[in-house]
């Protein structure tokens, strides 16, 4: 039987249509929270929300291209008071730096630093002026080490963990904690269909567990760090990377 600890409280998961936001807005919704579910595939998005109803879970879709400015302010205006922001969409480019074309990089720095960055400027106010709440961002083990063909991905990524420390230090003396998770390889459609099985299977063995995480795996560290769990935690980012970093 899941605690209820969410009752009462809205919480908005960009990238939510699908793999591991897909699974933190199951489980968000699980422990009580009203979820907006958002992404650009609005089929995908209904499903989302039709299997957490099935559930007796609450949930909405907001369609949303977190690259698009105008999409990402009707999102935020939509969502209406967040008490749980989770950064979690991401473009997932993947070049040698010197054949990387401007567009994918443009995209990417938009998708993984801007949209959470104005998402976070414009809702976290809400939360300050409640004297509450939990921002999560999504980044990645490869922020923190080199993976060829990965460099505007981790660049964007180091950036938003240096976020979470800065968001960290002018929101938590208000009670807004901001928390950071570092997957390494997990199976979703991200890295299942740009790099393939064989490839995904090969970085998984370098992981201390040998194995891709599943992407609930992940999605528990998210609720973990969306909840009063994670009370004494601020500033921090969590790597959940079957040992990757650390070994
Ligand atoms: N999978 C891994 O191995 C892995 C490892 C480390 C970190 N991560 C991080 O985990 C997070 C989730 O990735 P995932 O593996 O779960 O990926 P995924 O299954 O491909 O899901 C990505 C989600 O982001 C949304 N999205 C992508 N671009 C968007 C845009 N421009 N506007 C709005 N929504 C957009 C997609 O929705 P629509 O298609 O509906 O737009 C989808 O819901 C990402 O931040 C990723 O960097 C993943």
């Amino acid at each position: 039987m899941a605690l209820r600890e969410l009752t009462g409280k809205t919480a908005l998961i960009t990238g939510s249509t699908a793999g591991i936001g897909a699974e933190a807005a199951g489980l968000l919704a699980e422990a009580g929270a009203d979820v907006v579910v958002t992404g650009r595939d609005s089929d995908r998005g209904a499903a989302v929300v039709r299997a957490i109803a099935d559930r007796g879970g609450r949930a909405r879709f907001v369609a949303a291209d977190l690259t698009d400015l105008a999409s990402l302010h009707r999102l935020a205006t939509e969502a209406g008071h967040v008490d749980i922001l989770v950064n979690n969409a991401a473009a997932f480019p993947v070049a040698p730096t010197v054949s990387q074309d401007l567009e994918s990089f443009d995209a990417a720095l938009a998708a993984n630093i801007r949209a959470p960055y104005l998402l976070t400027a414009v809702l976290a106010p809400g939360m300050v002026a409640k004297g509450a709440g939990s921002i999560v961002n999504v980044s990645t083990m490869a922020a923190r080490i080199g993976m060829p063909g990965l460099s505007v991905y981790s660049a964007t990524k180091a950036a938003l963990e240096s976020l979470t420390r800065t968001w960290a230090a002018e929101f938590s003396p208000a009670g807004v904690r901001v928390n950071a998770v570092a997957p390494g390889p997990t199976r979703t459609n991200m890295v299942l269909s740009t790099l393939g099985e064989d490839a995904a299977q090969q970085i998984a063995k370098t992981t201390l567990l040998g194995r891709l995480a599943t992407p609930r795996e992940i999605a528990e560290v998210v609720l973990f760090l969306a909840t009063d769990r994670s009370a004494y935690l601020t500033g921090a980012t969590l790597a959940a990377d079957a040992g990757r970093t650390a070994a």
